[in-house]
């Protein structure tokens, strides 16, 4: 459920009209609800009302500053996957001891500043990092709070680029040898043991892998119980899916009943990592139609945003629902919509049922919310879009359109040439 809807002809955002926003800020813009934003986290956060939890938002899915703020006002913690990731956290005011650090390669100097800020742990994902990690703490007098990312080869049935728990992926600790290095780490004196971590995947759309997971991991902890190592976190990272089409995910209470039931005996506090699921199907792109064409074997709508701005539906064939701002077209056409990227990749929908979109007509591309700006690029020398978060009656640019300028910053010409 989200607050993008028609009122009249008219595409509104909350209460403000989408056309209004495109008046003053131009296109492409990604605009935010943040009353969607809010019932979102809210609805996950109830979903656990019933045990100790910490919903840690995972930046990487939509980091702009307004949008971690929203969450943080509702209690909400992070999950960070860089150094990047962590700054943007503590700009938006995060308590450090909500923050998980996940990821396969962190660097020293991620490692060392996490630990200046205290954050409340890392999940491991490697033998190797379970050793650096101790010895950097070590070096600048720190203690690190840490879980073992374990693998629990548990296949999410989404897509392949997104699924991470399978013992192929390159994420986590295979669970078998999971006891072993909490053995490891048990020795190392820099180093505190306080929890366990997985994250099979993303959009998914059943609540079955993750049950079947947690049944794993608690074999997991039984063995940890044995060894002396008692934890107090359980972290089941992100992953619940969102309608962009047909598919039907569980809500986020049916999600949270089934792993409430699954895991109250453990007595434990559980941290979420959801990313798509509260930021989603709060935010659209809206572009402009540039122009028509007609080809021989395809009707194309050439827009001004692009690949790079709205990676998805060029990286996994993913489907953006199309509405049109001003509903004024008249019939549908089958078509592509095309950007300007030099590209044959670069589309944002294929052969689509859409309006009969005329120049000038805006488009807004729905469930852009998440990994849209985030995975936007320069690509074509194209600067970056903004952001526009309304609330209510209100709306603001949370992020300023890049500059031509900006494209160059930071480069220069050698004096040799
Ligand atoms: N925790 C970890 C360790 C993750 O790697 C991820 C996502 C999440 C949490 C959040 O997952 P979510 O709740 O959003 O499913 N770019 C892709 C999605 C990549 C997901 C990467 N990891 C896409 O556009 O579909």
């Amino acid at each position: 459920m989200h607050h993008f809807q028609y009122k009249g002809n008219d595409l509104f955002a909350e209460e403000v009209a989408i056309k209004e926003i495109v008046a003053k800020v131009g296109t492409p813009v990604y605009i935010y609800s943040q009353a969607t934003l809010a019932r979102h986290f809210k609805a996950m956060d109830e979903a656990f009302a019933a045990v100790p939890h910490t919903i840690c938002y995972s930046v990487k899915a939509n980091s702009n500053l307004a949008v971690l703020k929203t969450f943080i006002n509702l209690g909400g913690g992070v999950d960070i996957v860089s150094g990047g990731e962590l700054f943007r956290a503590l700009k938006a005011g995060v308590d450090p001891q909500k923050v998980v650090y996940s990821g396969v390669g962190k660097k020293d100097d991620e490692i060392e500043y996490a630990l200046n800020a205290g954050i409340l742990m890392f999940n491991v994902e490697s033998e190797q990092e379970l050793d650096r990690i101790n010895e950097v703490a070590g070096r600048i007098g720190k203690k690190a709070g840490i879980a073992i990312r374990v693998n629990p080869d548990v296949d999410p049935e989404t897509h392949p680029y997104i699924t991470t728990g399978l013992k192929k992926a390159k994420f986590g600790i295979n669970i078998e040898r999971a006891l072993d290095q909490y053995k490891r780490a048990k020795a190392m004196p820099h180093l505190s043991i306080i929890g366990i971590d997985c994250h099979i995947g993303s959009q998914l759309t059943k609540v079955a892998p993750f049950v079947d997971t947690i049944k794993k991991l608690k074999r997991l902890i039984t063995g940890l119980k044995e060894m002396g190592i008692s934890i107090k976190y359980l972290d089941l990272g992100g992953g619940l899916g969102i309608q962009y089409n047909d598919e039907l995910p569980p809500l986020p209470a049916e999600y949270g009943k089934a792993i409430v039931e699954e895991t109250k005996e453990l007595g434990l506090h559980l941290l979420f990592e959801p990313g798509r699921n509260l930021v989603g199907n709060a935010g659209i792109l809206v572009g402009k139609c540039l122009f028509t064409k007609k080809g021989d074997e395809k009707n194309f709508v050439i827009v001004d945003a692009a690949m790079n701005d709205l990676a998805r539906p060029s990286l996994y064939g993913s489907f953006h629902g199309v509405q049109a701002v001003n509903n004024c077209q008249s019939g549908t056409v089958i078509a592509d919509i095309v950007g300007p990227i030099c590209e044959s990749g670069d589309f944002l929908a294929k052969d689509r049922e859409i309006p009969a979109f005329t120049q000038g007509d805006l488009i807004a591309f729905m469930s852009a919310g998440a990994y849209g700006f985030t995975m936007s690029s320069n690509y074509n020398s194209r600067p970056r879009v903004a952001e526009v978060m309304v609330k209510g009656s209100q709306f603001e640019v949370v992020r300023a359109r890049e500059t031509v300028e900006e494209l160059i910053k930071g480069e220069t010409i050698p004096a040799f040439l």
